[in-house]
């Protein structure tokens, strides 16, 4: 199999859904479901377009009260090409009988095509050629080109070139009961002979948009001149165009399109920037060389090159590795840089979650890091820009500093759910996850990463030491002293694993001392202390000033920072939260007999009247996560400063114990798995990586996929290769490898941007090659273990494993 394409033969309605997010195309700045340009959404296509933070909120009654949700908002349908022959019914996939049909996504080129072959009810044959693109070098331009060729029959075809505004919110099937209509309708135009014009308006956030459309028509000799008729309605403007075909010779219609919103830089109004843009515009042939430039430039960034021994099983590994990256990079792009954004979990490929903005940032940006690091910056100032927010939030709790939401949006705000339904039980229950706190550790930890990658100390000067003195701020606001054990508590949260919400049948939700939640909030009072020493000392003054911190309160985070309280049970077991080893075990056997997919056990027991909270179960990796962010030398470091010995040994004890107890109902986990057994049992951590990799290809949750891609996941599976393999790590300075590559792989080739250089990376089972290509920076340190050298640019370094 080609690794860089990814194919599907025929047509079965059943995985549309899939396919579409799947073939999402993308730039970082907007992004349309791989749908087939006839589609209307109609429960086997859905056909979205998201721009990248475009959100908008809107309030339902549900269960007797109003809630308010806020939304990632499906844009009017751009692809909308319609053609009937003979005045007939217009094409659909599902009325006509198909002859061939092959799906192909062209990752190296980031173009979508469809070749399809049908007879329709007359007996006509027909073929169609479809080509796509989402410009990855002009964020405001998309096109389509589709040649239709009629192969046993002459006659008249209407073509219909669309842009559709009436479109609603529809992408989940969960979220069918809540309110949908986001898109005021604004202005229909008809500008000239080939363009069409469409502005509408998202109702609560005010986000005006602008789309305009040119179509052309070409035949084997050039430009056709048809007859054409504009069709308007409100929110929605069409083209129809009539032409005669000949049997064999097929007609070429270009479709280019252009999208701006008010929110966009450096326009004067977005309408008529968009009728300016597609006016200029080039053909589809000249947009696709300068976008096709701009993936190659992507991918000598970014491919990862290994051969897998001839004698192991590979299944399409390095297509699925090449498909995370590509979703990865039309997710957040140079595009992304200028925006105001987050990182979605879900991408910007359909609505689930609602485009909003949780954790999951923590697996995505270590990628990003060593291959672009100004999107990880851009995408940490989305988290600046609402600290005003986090710190409103944590005095609305009657604590202090900063508290982020568990999930973002547009300003900051919590945008959790308060109820969510369970489609098993039908069911509305109440939606907890708002606890899990960890958010604000994730972010702290990303910020010190960043800056430790990229020396950027401009960036922790002015934005990033100021989110995490408040972020340290907040924890110790939450802390509880436990004067009988002498010891700081942090009570009534949530971790990573949202099986559990609270004890069994207590009244309130919460759980004490989740060991993840603790061990990084001493993590980051201990590095928050740090920061202001990096720092110059009057950058360092002038902060604490701004901030109101004094000496006082620095030696109170440092003195909890050495006494929070982790538990432990069966002598060396972090509990995953205190009480833990009280729970019930569990019927992982009987369960899987009676349901066979038991992922989302909490969606099973809940529709059984019982809950998660009394068992040893997790959703996804809780108390490993800290073998995950963590080497043993910190984490031993972690545990000693706290008081607590801490073995080595300890490791795969914790790993196997918490494996055993683990659904993997959320696709992080197994990204977390693979990565902690990378040392112990490189067998085991190919076999949860491959998996993990494979998440989305395969839908591997049974139905998630069709609404959103897991950037998490893609994001992070890809890099356990990336660093995991090669034991990459950036402290104090030098760029230290340890790799341990699986049994399975031969080598590895990737190259890296570390602190201005280019390095390629090169590693197989004996030896390691760092080469440092020509530029004018000043040398690095690298180093193998302890075997540190200083690599001049120009210049390689080899290690012998
Ligand atoms: C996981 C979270 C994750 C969220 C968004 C949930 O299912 O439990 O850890 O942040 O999905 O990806």
């Amino acid at each position: 199999m080609d690794p860089w394409t990814v194919v599907y033969e025929g047509f079965d309605p059943e995985q549309e859904a899939l396919k579409e997010a799947l073939c999402t195309l993308g730039n970082g700045y907007f992004a349309t479901r791989g749908a087939c340009f006839h589609a209307d959404a109609n429960g086997v296509h859905y056909p979205g377009t998201y721009l990248a933070g475009g959100y908008n909120r809107l309030r339902t009654e549900i269960a007797g009260r109003v809630i308010e949700n806020e939304d990632l908002v499906n844009l009017p349908n751009w692809l909308v090409l319609k053609f009937r022959m003979d005045g007939g019914n217009w094409f659909d996939l599902m009325g006509v009988d198909i002859l061939s049909y092959r799906q192909v996504l062209d990752l190296k080129q980031g173009v979508l095509t469809r070749d399809v072959a049908y007879r329709d009810p007359e007996g006509r044959e027909t073929e169609w050629s479809e080509r796509r693109l989402v410009h990855m070098a002009e964020p405001h331009l998309a096109a389509i080109e589709l040649t239709i060729t009629p192969k046993n029959w002459s006659g008249r075809m209407d073509v219909r070139s669309a842009l559709d505004g009436q479109v609603l919110n529809g992408g989940v099937e969960r979220y069918q009961n809540l309110s949908s209509h986001h898109l005021e309708p604004l202005e229909t135009d008809p500008v000239d002979e080939e363009t069409i014009f469409l502005r509408v308006r998202t109702s609560q956030s005010r986000v005006t948009i602008a789309q305009a459309a040119r179509a052309r028509i070409f035949d084997g000799d050039g430009r056709l001149d048809v007859h054409r008729e504009t069709v308007q309605e409100s929110g929605y403007i069409a083209q129809d165009m009539v032409m005669d075909l000949s049997e064999g010779k097929g007609v070429r219609i270009e479709k280019i399109v252009s999208l701006y919103t008010s929110r966009d830089h450096a326009i004067a109004e977005c309408g008529l920037t968009s009728r300016k843009t597609v006016a200029g515009a080039g053909g589809f042939s000249e947009l696709l060389r300068s976008h096709a430039l701009s993936w190659k430039h992507l991918w000598q960034r970014f491919e990862m090159r290994f051969r897998i021994k001839p004698e192991h099983e590979d299944d399409h590994t390095a297509m699925i590795l090449h498909l995370n990256l590509f979703h990865l990079l039309q997710t957040t792009s140079m595009h992304t840089m200028d925006l105001d954004v987050g990182v979605p979990s879900r991408g910007w490929h359909g609505e689930a979650y609602r485009g909003h903005i949780f954790w999951d940032e923590l697996f995505i940006f270590p990628m990003l890091n060593l291959q672009m690091p100004e999107i990880t910056r851009s995408l940490l100032m989305y988290r600046y820009r609402r600290l005003s927010e986090a710190r409103k939030a944590a005095k609305a709790e009657g604590l202090k500093g900063a508290m982020y939401p568990w999930q973002s949006g547009s300003n900051g705000r919590e945008e959790s759910q308060s109820v969510h339904l369970n489609p098993k039980s039908g069911r509305w229950i109440p939606d907890n996850s708002r606890l899990q706190r960890h958010v604000n550790a994730a972010i702290a930890y990303n910020i010190y990463e960043y800056h430790a990658c990229t020396g950027d100390t401009e960036f922790l000067s002015f934005y990033g030491a100021e989110m995490m003195l408040e972020i340290a701020r907040f924890w110790v606001s939450t802390t509880t002293y436990n004067r009988g054990l002498d010891r700081y508590e942090i009570l009534g949260v949530m971790g990573p694993d949202e099986y559990h919400d609270g004890y069994p049948d207590a009244e309130r939700a919460g759980l004490n001392n989740n060991a993840y939640t603790n061990i990084m909030a001493t993590w980051v009072l201990e590095k928050a202390l740090k920061v202001l020493d990096i720092l110059p000392e009057d950058r360092s003054r002038e902060l604490c000033e701004v901030i109101d911190l004094d000496q006082k309160e620095l030696d109170e985070w440092e003195n909890i920072s050495r006494r929070m309280r982790v538990v432990f049970h069966d002598d060396d077991i972090i509990s995953q939260f205190e009480g833990y080893d009280q729970l019930e075990e569990f019927d992982w056997e009987g369960y899987s007999k009676r349901y066979g997919d038991i992922q989302r056990l909490d969606r099973i027991l809940e529709a059984e009247n019982d809950t998660p909270n009394r068992y040893k179960v997790s959703k996804q990796a809780d108390a490993l996560m800290l073998f995950y962010l963590f080497s043993a030398e910190e984490l031993k470091h972690l545990f000693e400063r706290l008081g607590y010995s801490f073995d080595s040994e300890i490791i795969p004890k914790n790993i196997q114990y918490y494996l055993q107890r683990t659904s993997h109902g959320s696709t992080l986990s197994r990204v977390v798995h693979a990565w902690v057994l990378t040392r112990s049992d490189r067998e085991r951590s190919w076999r949860l990586c491959r998996e993990a990799l494979k998440s989305d290809y395969t839908d591997v949750q049974g139905g998630t996929t069709p609404e959103g891609i897991h950037l998490g996941a893609m994001a992070g599976s890809v890099n356990i290769i990336q660093e995991g393999y090669t034991g990459i790590e950036w402290r104090d300075d030098v760029l230290r490898f340890n790799p341990c590559l699986p049994e399975e792989l031969d080598h590895l080739t990737m190259d890296i941007r570390y602190r201005g250089h280019s390095l390629g990376v090169h590693i197989t089972q004996e030896t390691l090659t760092v080469n440092n290509r020509r530029c004018a920076e000043k040398p690095i340190a690298v180093g193998y273990r302890d075997d540190v050298r200083e690599l001049k640019a120009g210049k390689s370094q080899t290690f012998h494993l």
